[in-house]
């Protein structure tokens, strides 16, 4: 059967425009065309760093190794990355009515540079560093990552990114915000993600066995592609939602 990149992508945007409530589950790949190499595949950053610089068992024995790993791939390079158009058109989707929670395993921000509100972060957050000691927490751009490891401002504990190490347990609120929207999606728009990593990757198929029609954008398949996803788009983000939104923004839709 011929892939029909339209006919796929009208049906897409006629799932999305019947939703009462729809999620979008992002990966990684999502921010790729805002300059953010992905963690796996050809550009893949574990494929330049070892990734046992990100567990934390390894951080808290030897906080400078770690943290200058840390400092190179999260902060030197990627601070200064925006938002790319497919951020924005999901930001555009919940101004509209049509997309009422992301779940994103992305640590990068931009989901809440472009504008969206309804942000649950399972793996945390890099814009700032805690204490663990105090647990204060800092913006990054206030601390001096000349010195390292960096140490608190106010009690010269050891700083860590508020991100979620490997061996670490994944924060309360969004695991929560995350298994509710498996309850009660009609339809889950998963976005650049291999489905490599757990407890993360079982969140798209708990929607699933909800009952929620799985849509995926991804230029390559992944481990969700040939299971769970009904409609498969693809290609990359910026290109595949800008698609989306033409339809669902400017053309009426029959449901044809
Ligand atoms: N548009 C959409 N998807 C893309 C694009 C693009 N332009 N470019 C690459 N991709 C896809 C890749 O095909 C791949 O499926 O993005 C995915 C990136 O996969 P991973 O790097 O494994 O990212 P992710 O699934 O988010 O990883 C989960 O692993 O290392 C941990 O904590 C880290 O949150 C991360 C978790």
């Amino acid at each position: 059967m011929s892939y029909n990149l339209e006919q796929v992508v009208h049906e897409a945007a006629i799932l999305l425009r019947n939703s009462k409530f729809t999620t979008a589950f992002t990966g990684a790949g999502i921010s790729v065309e805002s300059g953010i190499p992905p963690f796996r595949g050809e550009e893949g950053l574990w494929n330049k760093y070892d990734p046992r610089y990100l567990e934390i068992g390894f951080f808290l024995a030897q906080p400078e190794e770690s943290w200058k790993v840390i400092k190179q791939i999260f902060y030197d390079f990627f601070g200064e990355a925006t938002p790319n158009s497919a951020h924005l058109m999901l930001a555009k989707m919940e101004r509209e009515g049509m997309l009422h929670r992301i779940i994103t395993q992305n640590i990068d921000n931009l989901h809440q540079e472009a504008g969206s509100t309804q942000v649950y972060e399972f793996h945390g957050n890099s814009m700032k560093l805690v204490c663990l000691a105090c647990f204060r927490k800092s913006p990054y751009r206030e601390i001096s990552l000349e010195e390292l490891p960096p140490r608190c401002p106010d009690c010269q504990g050891l700083l860590k990114p508020d991100f979620v190490f490997f061996g670490e347990p994944i924060p309360q609120k969004p695991m929560i915000a995350a298994y509710d929207a498996a309850g009660k999606s009609d339809v889950f728009l998963i976005i650049g993600s291999t489905g490599e990593v757990m407890p993360a990757n079982q969140i798209p198929p708990m929607a699933k066995q909800n009952g929620a029609k799985i849509i995926e954008i991804n230029p390559q398949e992944s481990n969700y592609t040939n299971g769970i996803t009904d409609i498969f788009l693809k290609g990359k983000a910026g290109e595949l939602t800008s698609l989306l939104g033409e339809i669902l923004f400017s053309t009426p839709l029959q449901n044809d």
